[in-house]
C-alpha cells in the first residue's frame, strides 16, 4: 500500500510537477491528489506538449489514474474546468466535497490589500482571502457548485481504501518547505502549511499510512515575491549562469541563489523524508543534459549527488536532467530496493 508523498523543499518552483508526472507514467498509481491552491503552478513537459497546472494533479499524464483534488486544496471553478479541458481529463477527475471554493471577491479582496501585494508579494490568486473565510466558516465548498455535482466524492475515504486494497497513491503538495504559514519565513509565507504533515492533512491519511517522502530540490534556489534567500544573485550573475525563471501563475523573474546545505539541512529535518529528488540538474552540470542513467554521467556530476547524499543523509534516488517527464535518472531500485 505504497503512500508517496511529493513535498516541495526550498520556496516552491522545484519542479514538484515534473517529479509527479514522472512518477505518475512510470508508478501508474491508482490515485494521484493534489493538495494546495491555485497561486501554485506546477509545469509538465511531456511528448512535446507543455502544460501549467494550478489544481489538477501532475499525474494526469498516466491516463489510467484518478485524479483527485483534497478537502484541504481551494480552487476557483473557471480554473479547474480549463484545466480538465486542457488535458482532456473528463470522466476522472474527482473534488472533494469539502474543497474550498476561491471566489471573484477573495481575488478582488487579495488585489486590493496593499501589505499582501506590495509587502508579502502575494501572488494575488485569493487564496489566503479564502483561507480566511474557510475559517470564518463563511467560505463555499465544493459541494455547493451545481457545475461540480457529478466529480465530488469523499477523498479520504477513496485514498485510504485503495491503500487497504494494496493500490499505490502519489499526494502532491505545494510550494516550499520555506513558504509553510508555521515553518516558513513568515510573514513571507504562503496561506497554509506546505510541509509533508500539511500536505497529508489536506488529504485526511494517516501519517502511519506514508511510505514514502520525496523531497525534491532545485539545483539551484528560486524565490517569488518578498522575503529573505540566502545568497541571493544579481539579476546579471542570474542572467550568466542561465537561471533566469519566470512564475508560473504571475510571470514575475525568480530570485535565485546557489543551492543551500543548511536550508537543505532544515527542509530534511522539517519532513524527514525517505528520498531526494534533484531537479534541473542539467543547469548545474550541461554534461547530464538528458541522461536517463547514471553511468552516463560525468564524474564530477556524480560527486555532486554522493555529497549531497553524504550530507543529508537520505538518498538521492531521482535525478531531473531536462524539461520531458522522462528525461530523469531513477535510481529508486538501486537505493531504496524493489
Ligand atoms: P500567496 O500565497 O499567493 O499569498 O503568496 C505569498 C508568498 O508565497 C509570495 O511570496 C508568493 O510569491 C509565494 N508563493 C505562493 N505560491 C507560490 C508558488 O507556487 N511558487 C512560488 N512561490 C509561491
Ligand atoms: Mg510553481
Amino acid at each position: 500500500m505504497p503512500l508517496i508523498v511529493v513535498v516541495g523543499g526550498f520556496f516552491g518552483d522545484e519542479g514538484k510537477g515534473k517529479v509527479v508526472s514522472y512518477l505518475g507514467l512510470i508508478d501508474k498509481p491508482s490515485i494521484c491528489v493534489r493538495t494546495g491552491s491555485i497561486n501554485a503552478g506546477h509545469t509538465v513537459n511531456y511528448n512535446g506538449k507543455s502544460w501549467k497546472l494550478r489544481i489538477l494533479p501532475s499525474c494526469f499524464v498516466n491516463e489510467s489514474t484518478r485524479l483527485m483534488v483534497a478537502p484541504g486544496a481551494l480552487f476557483k471553478v473557471d480554473v479547474l474546468l480549463r484545466e480538465i479541458e486542457d488535458t482532456k481529463a473528463h470522466g476522472r477527475v474527482w473534488v472533494d466535497a469539502n474543497a474550498g471554493i476561491i471566489e471573484d471577491k477573495h481575488v478582488e479582496n487579495e488585489r486590493n490589500n496593499e501589505y499582501l501585494m506590495k509587502t508579502i508579494g502575494s501572488t494575488g490568486q485569493g487564496v489566503g482571502a479564502a483561507m480566511v473565510d474557510r475559517v470564518l466558516r463563511v467560505l463555499k465548498t465544493a459541494k455547493d457548485i451545481p457545475e461540480l455535482r457529478g466529480m465530488i466524492t469523499d477523498v479520504s475515504k477513496d485514498v485510504n481504501e485503495e491503500l487497504d486494497r494494496g493500490g499505490e497513491v502519489i499526494v502532491e503538495g505545494t510550494q516550499g518547505t520555506f513558504l509553510s504559514l508555521y515553518h516558513g519565513t513568515y510573514p513571507f509565507v504562503t496561506s497554509r502549511d506546505t510541509t509533508a504533515a500539511g500536505i497529508i492533512s489536506e488529504v485526511g491519511v494517516s501519517p502511519r499510512l506514508v511510505s514514502d517522502i520525496v523531497l525534491v530540490f532545485k539545483s539551484y534556489v528560486t524565490r517569488v515575491g518578498a522575503g529573505e534567500l540566502p545568497g541571493e544573485l544579481s539579476p546579471e550573475e542570474v542572467v550568466a549562469r542561465g537561471w533566469v525563471e519566470r512564475g508560473t501563475v504571475t510571470g514575475r523573474p525568480r530570485r535565485a541563489a546557489p543551492f543551500n546545505i543548511e536550508l537543505a539541512r532544515r527542509a530534511v529535518m522539517l519532513n524527514r523524508p525517505t528520498q531526494i529528488a534533484i531537479t534541473k540538474f542539467d543547469a548545474l552540470f550541461p554534461e547530464a543534459r538528458g541522461k536517463r542513467r547514471w553511468v552516463d554521467l560525468p564524474v564530477s556530476a556524480r560527486r555532486w549527488i554522493e555529497d549531497i547524499t553524504e550530507a543529508l543523509k537520505v538518498p538521492v534516488t531521482l535525478i531531473g536532467t531536462g524539461e520531458d517527464s522522462l528525461d530523469m535518472i531513477d535510481m529508486r531500485r538501486e537505493v531504496v530496493g524493489p
